[in-house]
């Protein structure tokens, strides 16, 4: 099926070239975004069944803007090109995120650093680090971090790992925070607020796919926070996740998941509760 036709007009192109005017035209259909799509649900989880029409806008648009007219020469072109496929996930991955999201778990994670027993800590995914900063923020607010912590975050946006390195925000972004915490731990700059130095150093950011198969070379943790990535998963993808989490996690590590996230106490993982907060022990 055909889904739409695209005439570029490369007339006055054409013309500085000194050649017959000649039009390019695009040739978008179906099968070919699917195609695209699969292959990105192969590899990164990314299922969009759901959204399937307003994803295959965007793909026509990033198609067009890369000068690129027949997805059949996307798929191409995003297999040779890593940059390409890179521009696209950040496309396609925009995902919301702002401090103290779900508190409660932060709260529960923060007890566990300040008594001791966590000192490593991974978020996966973090896009653009709000997670991250929201656990330092919080202990910063107890009054004490140690100098062993470390909080890694990962993601498969590079635009967002971009972000959470260079760690300025939005008012928006910040606007859950309390005001005295944003006096203490931002500057403005540029009508942006950008995080404290010395918070930042706990932390880094670092591309990775969470189902790549040397996941877990990324290192061992004491808890791993995973929010808000496994809704755009299916059960058996979700699964798969888990065990690759599990894989960095040892024995008494934590997991917390985002509360929409799954529907399934996952394998060799004890279920939790604190309040109305649950998350998991590995086993
Ligand atoms: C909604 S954000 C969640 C951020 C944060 N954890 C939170 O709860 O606010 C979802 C993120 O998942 C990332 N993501 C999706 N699939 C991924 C995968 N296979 N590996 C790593 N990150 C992934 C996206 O790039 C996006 O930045």
């Amino acid at each position: 099926m055909i889904l739409s036709w695209f005439r570029k007009d490369k007339k006055s192109e054409n013309k500085k070239e000194g050649c017959n005017t000649k039009q390019k035209v695009a040739r978008f259909n179906e099968e070919g975004a699917k195609r695209i799509l699969q292959k990105i649900k192969e590899e990164f989880g990314l299922d969009y069944e759901r959204q399937m029409s307003i994803t295959i806008k965007k793909l026509e648009r990033f198609a067009i803007k890369n000068e690129i007219f027949t997805f059949e020469e996307l798929f191409e072109a995003i297999k040779a090109s890593s940059r390409l496929k890179s521009e696209l996930i950040n496309l396609l991955t925009v995902g919301e995120t702002y401090f103290y999201r779900e508190l409660e778990q932060i709260e529960i994670l923060c007890g566990e650093v300040l008594s001791g027993r966590c000192s490593r800590i991974l978020s996966a995914p973090c896009s653009s680090g709000e997670e991250v900063y929201s656990i330092l923020l919080y202990l910063d607010e107890k009054g004490y971090i140690s100098p062993s912590l470390h909080i890694t975050g990962i993601d498969i946006n590079s635009d967002a790992l971009r972000q959470a390195e260079i760690g300025c925000y939005s008012k928006r972004s910040i606007s859950q925070l309390p005001q005295k915490i944003v006096q203490k731990s931002f500057t403005p700059k540029d009508s942006r607020f950008c995080i404290d130095t010395k918070l930042k150093s706990y932390t880094s950011f670092t591309y990775a796919n969470i189902f790549d198969p040397r996941f877990e070379e990324i290192g061992r943790f004491d808890a791993v926070l995973s929010r808000n990535m496994m809704i755009y998963f299916n059960d058996e993808q979700k699964r798969r996740a888990i065990e690759q989490l599990s894989s960095v996690m040892h024995t008494g590590s934590l997991l917390f998941l985002g509360h929409a996230d799954i529907s399934f106490t996952p394998k060799g993982f004890k279920k939790l509760q604190k309040g109305r907060t649950s998350y998991y022990q590995k086993q």
